[in-house]
């Protein structure tokens, strides 16, 4: 199929140039590099120092100062924050550097490939690769890379380059539809951003019972390495303990009291991850209804509170 052949321009090794080396970028430009799936050319970031810092990393390359100091290459990556990714590609494809089968990616989870449209215009193939990794240390994301879930989208003659060349640095490749990125993009917020803040409300409610916030966070370790480890061995459902898997609506209601006369936002947290938890409970099917009703009655009575209630502290 010749939608599927990889870009004319990559048949042979890549010349890749980056453009926005940060931590993820270096980290993908660096094993590109090791494995030998493509050489090194033009490394630009917002300033010329940091250009150099990541070419110090990569152990190769060219610093630049911004894309007008940048020669031709055969495959860009753009990986400047994700807000930046249009207005640089642009730039990219009003800079004249771009030719006909060149391929241009970036590895953002909520921005789709389209944001590299102006690039496609310049007759470039664009597409999309994100890591679902965590990239703050690269040193460290550079070994650990491997097994690595990568969501592709994009033109299949970009893919048809970088699928081969990420699955040779150990990725596990899965294709996402570039409508839905956000929304994929916003599950990776509740499964990995928001397990410290829910950690933080738990200290909160700790501090609040007088035990100091040390203690509290030794004593949850376990039941919360546990939990998680519950969920990935046993199932979701199975995993979910406490009152609402009970159905113990009066305790439920004792909690939201407590919160509600400390912190109503707290309660009002609590009151909706509880409404998702009594859909839970409902779907193994233990806890007679009347008690699942009653405990999300508790719950929506709380939920709903106006914002105006909000204590500021
Ligand atoms: N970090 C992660 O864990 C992670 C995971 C998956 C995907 N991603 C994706 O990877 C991309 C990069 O994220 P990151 O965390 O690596 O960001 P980062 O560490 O902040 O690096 C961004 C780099 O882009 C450069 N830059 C910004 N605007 C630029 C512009 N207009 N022209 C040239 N260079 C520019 C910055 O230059 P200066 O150094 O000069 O400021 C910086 O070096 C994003 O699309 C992000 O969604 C990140």
């Amino acid at each position: 199929m010749p939608g599927n052949e990889p870009a004319a321009a990559l048949t042979r090794l890549p010349l890749l140039n980056v453009l926005g080396c940060g931590k993820a970028g270096r980290t993908i430009a660096r094993l590109l590099h090791e494995r030998g799936l493509c050489v090194l050319g033009d490394v630009a970031n917002r300033s010329l120092a940091s250009a150099a810092s990541a070419v110090r990393f990569l152990g190769a390359g060219t610093p630049r100062d911004g894309i007008g100091g940048m020669a031709c290459a055969s495959l860009w990556l753009v990986a400047t924050s994700d807000d930046a990714i249009a207005p640089a590609a642009q730039a990219l494809a009003a800079s004249g550097r771009l030719c006909q089968g060149d391929v241009v990616f970036h590895l953002s989870g909520a921005t789709a490939s389209a944001a590299l449209a102006p690039c496609a215009e310049a007759g470039a193939a664009v597409a999309s690769v994100h890591p679902v990794k965590n990239f703050s240390d690269p040193q460290a994301s550079v070994r650990t890379f491997e097994g690595t879930w990568c969501g592709c989208e994009g033109d299949p003659a970009a893919l048809a380059w970088l699928q081969p060349a990420f699955e040779r640095l150990g990725a596990r490749l899965f294709a996402i539809d570039a409508r839905y990125k956000a929304l994929y993009h916003g599950g990776g917020a509740f499964a990995c951003n928001f397990i410290p803040v829910l950690m933080e409300l738990a200290m909160r409610c700790e501090e609040r019972a007088g035990i100091p916030r040390a203690v509290a966070l030794d004593m949850f370790e376990p039941i919360a390495r546990e939990t998680l480890d519950a969920v990935f061995r046993q199932g979701i459902a199975p995993a979910l303990a406490g009152p609402v898997s009970r159905g113990d609506a009066g305790t439920v209601r004792r909690h939201l009291a407590a919160m509600g006369e400390w912190d109503p936002q707290v309660a009002r947290v609590y009151a909706q991850l509880g409404d998702v938890a009594v859909d839970i409970v409902r779907s193994l099917g233990r806890v007679d209804d009347d008690r699942l009703e009653a405990t999300r009655a508790a719950m929506r009575s709380v939920a709903a509170l106006p914002l105006s209630k909000d204590i500021s502290s």
